[in-house]
């Protein structure tokens, strides 16, 4: 009980700081927001079992690329997710 309390509190400790997917964000990506709505949720539910998440603005598009080639295998994740996953992260990717 203990440890499902713990977890709930890191997880939503670190939840606010990854940004929600606004239309502005769409409109400036080109992609719908459901699509990046469902990249942070596929981010959330396939990045977080190993490492605590890290924020899209951590990397710039290239880290990103080289760290998902990786992390993918990791993940054990299809390509679709992958750049749902992407596609949410490269939105707000470091300049
Ligand atoms: C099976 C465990 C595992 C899963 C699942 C996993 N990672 Fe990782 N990740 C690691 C390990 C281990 C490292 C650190 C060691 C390294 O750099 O190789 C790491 C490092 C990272 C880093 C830091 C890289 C750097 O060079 O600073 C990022 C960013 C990252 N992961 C993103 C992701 C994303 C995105 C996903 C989901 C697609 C994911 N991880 C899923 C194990 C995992």
């Amino acid at each position: 009980m203990f440890l499902i309390i713990l977890t709930e509190i890191t997880f939503f400790s670190c939840a606010p700081a990854l940004y929600l997917p606004s239309k502005n964000d769409s409109e400036q990506s080109g992609i719908s927001q459901d699509s990046l709505k469902i990249g942070r949720t596929l981010y959330i539910n396939n990045c977080s079992s190993c490492h605590n998440l890290h924020l899209p603005q951590q990397y710039t598009k290239q880290n990103w690329d080289t760290i998902l080639i990786i992390m993918k295998i990791k993940a054990k994740i299809d390509e679709r997710k992958l750049n749902l996953i992407k596609n949410y992260l490269l939105v707000k990717s470091k300049k």
